[in-house]
């Protein structure tokens, strides 16, 4: 089963990510024998309402950040356990946009990993090199360490789920390769194990396909293109087409 993730990032107001999840609950039913696992990643602010338009489908919920503590004076931020009780079931962590716009490092990923499975949800933990890393040829070495920095010793298969993604993929509509996404997943196979793997940066309906059946891919962290529900569906059921 493949993993297909919706990111909406700072995106949309309530009309549409109402209208979104509504298109998205009614075309992906447990009856509809589906071979993909959807996780919606909507803004904090609409994770309330989105989450009841889900009931009856086969989505999972999401948050884009959790905060490393579960509670105590922390303003404008949020809980891993605040996510799990209005039903979230995953939170992405280390999205390299929190990297460098917010100064994270591994080891605040890291902490905020270990908060989510405190709580009890899936960890998405995000990691890939910057332009200037690759052209440096220190792609490898920036992935593996902050997979050794940011993965908890107790990730599991349950419980973590690595997303690579290189950073001048994203939102760029440059993607890596098929070669270059190939030759990472299986550097970071042989770090991360059973882990499920994605692959993300400027995936679109187009190109879905392709890379969902390159090894060691088990799904795609979609961003712009996750914003059109027939577009992020379309992607989603490239994953059963040969
Ligand atoms: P993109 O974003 O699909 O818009 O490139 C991916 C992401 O940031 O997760």
């Amino acid at each position: 089963m493949k993993l297909i993730v919706g990111n909406w990032k700072m995106n949309g107001l309530a009309a549409d990510s109402c209208e979104r999840a509504e298109k998205l609950a009614a075309a992906v039913k447990p009856a509809n024998s589906i071979n993909f696992h959807m996780i919606l990643c909507p803004p904090m602010p609409m994770l309330g309402i989105v989450e009841g338009l889900l009931k009856g489908s086969a989505l999972f919920l999401g948050g884009q950040d959790c905060h490393s503590q579960q509670s105590g004076a922390f303003t404008g931020d949020t809980s891993a356990q605040m996510l799990k009780d209005i039903g979230c079931s995953y939170v992405i962590v280390g999205h390299s946009e929190r990297r460098q716009l917010h100064g994270e490092t591994s080891e605040t990923v890291l902490a905020k990993a270990k908060a989510a499975h405190q709580a009890g949800l899936t960890a998405i933990i995000c990691i890939g090199e910057t332009d200037d890393e690759r052209t440096a040829g220190k792609a490898e070495e920036i992935v593996s360490d902050q997979l050794r920095k940011s993965v908890p010793e107790t990730a599991a298969y349950d419980n973590t789920v690595i997303a690579y993604e290189p950073v001048w993929a994203i939102g760029t509509g440059k993607t890596a390769s098929n070669d270059d996404i190939g030759r990472m997943h299986g550097f970071i196979r042989k770090r991360a194990g059973k882990l499920r793997l994605l692959y993300g940066g400027s995936v679109k309906s187009s190109n879905a396909k392709e890379i969902l059946h390159i090894p060691d891919v088990d799904g795609v962290l979609v961003g712009g293109a996750s914003l059109k529900a027939d577009e992020f569906l379309a992607i989603a059921e490239a994953s059963a087409e040969r």
